[in-house]
């Protein structure tokens, strides 16, 4: 699966070893950063990284900051971006199969290594049901506000 994955200082350490457990599995895994555990904006790294998934460069992105609430609510901003917040894997899955959630965002200071793993497999695993679901996600995308 094609990949991108983004974090700022707070969540550096858990995208580190997110990327090197992905890349091990085969995934095609792309980097937009943050590279070291200087102090970054949130923002400035959910948007390239919506961006790229909204525009069906990556199938999936997944974002990183201290509790994943920063860079779901920037990355939200994004029209085609549909960030899901998920603390355990049955938030994980359910973002897939109801939201077709296609950006994962996590809490580098709120997870474990092997619970952030397990979330991030059940996220890259889940589908989306479609049916009434499909409905009520493109109703979301009704709501997106043009210029
Ligand atoms: C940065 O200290 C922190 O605010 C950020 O990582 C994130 O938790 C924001 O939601």
């Amino acid at each position: 699966m094609r990949i991108v994955i983004g974090a700022d200082q707070g969540g550096y350490e858990l995208k580190q070893y997110i990327v090197e457990r992905l890349i091990t599995q085969g995934h095609r895994v792309q980097d937009f950063g943050t590279h070291s555990t200087e102090s970054v904006d949130y923002p400035d790294i959910a948007a390239p990284v919506a961006r790229a998934v909204a525009a069906g460069e990556f199938e999936r992105g997944i974002l990183i900051c201290g509790t994943g609430i920063g860079m779901s609510l920037a990355a939200n901003k994004i029209d085609g971006a549909r960030a899901a917040v998920c603390t355990n894997r049955y938030m994980a899955r359910m973002s897939r199969q109801d939201n077709d959630a296609n950006i994962l965002c996590l809490g580098g200071r709120v997870l474990g290594l092997g619970l952030a793993l397990d979330i991030v497999q059940t996220f890259l695993d889940g589908e989306f049901l479609g049916g009434r679901h499909a409905r009520r996600v493109a109703k979301i995308s009704e709501l997106e506000e043009k210029e």
